[in-house]
């Protein structure tokens, strides 16, 4: 199954001369925010990689590096600079992220400013994280094979209990009051839910699920059941299931190969794919990508900083790459995103790995290993 959706163009058609117009489709530019911890790994690793498929391909590739992270912020007070959310959609086709966290920065601020606010000012209201095995030596579960665990998780990224609205009431006392309120919109949750239909249907997949807890948040999700009813009935060639959130983590468990696409609330679907990211080999390969259809998306190792393992050489810097996969199928570069996808197959199958999945080698090295597999196995029909 292929990760992303179809290719869209970074350019409007007919705003530009014939010559202008093939040199800025086929040019490609990147905004790199490698933020803090393992991120800056990771990030430097799916660079290298991403250099030698634009070289092998012959992709003019641009990548600017913004340095906004922990110590940025600590050094001068700058989240998210201002203007930045219009900056970015102006000037590239991407961003490819790291991780933000840093244990000095306590009330994690930064992260929220920067990673919350290009979610929500961008308004990437889909957060894909794909988990597919790779490997079946790579699943905690017993007797499963590749094809058994290869399903997608599309999150709602831009409601939920974190548009940060509620309170706290008599703080430090007994008597303490802590509200957090949820939110669902009708626009919302049919968007998403619309998203995760129309790519079953691009990739010709044949089952969604929809998962939520509308026995226990009536109010919330049984708006997510209500529009849930009006797109099934839309999409009569999907078949179409609902599960509690609780029934499909323990399916998911039990039998993730009846799983294709699954769509769900912001916050049930990242826990949902931290557990997804569990059966396919951990943390170290679960990519994503923060995506508005025909908008600038924003791209991303479902992982943190990983501050214990952060500047060590340990952190496995699949998940970045693959996000790095992700970015260039959704921005037009379908051949470059497939001869990564196929080293970091390679990779995994040769054992040429980091520790979590079993290897011996460190971040760099595993870096090099797939930019020099893609260099020398070339990108498909380039
Ligand atoms: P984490 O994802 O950083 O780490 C969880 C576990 O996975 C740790 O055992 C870590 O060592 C391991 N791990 C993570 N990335 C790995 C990699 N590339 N290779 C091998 N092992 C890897 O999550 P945690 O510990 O909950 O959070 C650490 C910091 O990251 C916190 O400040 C948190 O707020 C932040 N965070 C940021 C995210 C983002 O920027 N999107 C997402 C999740 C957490
Ligand atoms: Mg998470």
């Amino acid at each position: 199954m292929h990760l992303l959706g179809e290719a869209r163009p970074c350019y409007v058609p007919g705003a530009m001369t014939k010559t202008t117009e093939a040199q800025a489709a086929s040019k490609k530019r990147i905004a790199v925010i490698p933020g803090d911890g393992a991120g800056v790994d990771v990030t430097t690793e799916a660079v290298k990689v991403l250099r030698a498929a634009s070289a092998a391909s012959g992709l003019a590739l641009e990548l600017e590096h913004f340095d906004w992270s922990a110590d940025r912020y600590l050094r001068d007070g700058t989240t998210l600079p201002e203007g930045a959310a219009k900056m970015l959609p102006e000037k590239f086709d991407a961003i490819l992220f790291g991780a933000l966290g840093d244990p000095r920065v306590k009330d994690n601020r930064h992260a929220a400013d920067i990673l919350l606010g290009l979610r929500f000012q961008l308004d990437l209201y889909v957060n894909a994280r794909p988990c597919q095995l790779l490997d079946a030596r790579l699943t905690p579960l017993r007797d499963r094979a590749e094809r058994d665990l290869d399903f997608i998780i599309f999150r709602e990224n831009t409601e939920d209990l974190y548009v940060n609205i509620g309170g706290v009431f008599k703080r430090d006392t007994p008597d303490e009051v802590a509200i957090q309120e949820q939110m669902n919109t009708r626009k919302g949750v049919e968007r998403i839910l619309r998203y995760g239909y129309e790519y079953a249907r691009r990739k010709k997949l044949s089952r969604l699920c929809m998962t939520d807890k509308s026995n226990a948040i009536p109010h919330g999700h049984g708006l997510w059941q209500r529009v849930f009813a009006q797109l099934r009935a839309e999409y009569p060639g999907i078949e179409s299931r609902h599960l509690y959130v609780d029934a499909l983590a323990a399916e998911m468990v039990r039998d993730p190969s009846q799983f294709q696409v699954i769509v769900a609330p912001n916050l049930l679907g990242d826990i949902l794919s931290d557990l997804g990211a569990q059966l396919v080999g951990g943390m170290g390969v679960a990519p994503s990508g923060n995506i508005h259809p025909r908008k600038i998306g924003l791209f991303e190792p479902v992982h943190g900083s990983a501050p214990k393992i952060a500047g060590k050489n340990l952190a496995n810097p699949v998940g970045s790459v693959l996000s790095s996969a992700m970015m260039l199928e959704e921005i037009g570069c379908p051949a470059e995103a497939e001869a990564i996808r196929r080293a970091v197959e390679a990779s995994v199958r040769d054992g040429k790995t980091t520790s979590d999945l079993g290897g011996a080698m460190g971040t760099r090295e595993v870096g090099d290993w797939l930019a020099d597999r893609v260099a020398r196995h070339g990108v498909p029909g380039k």
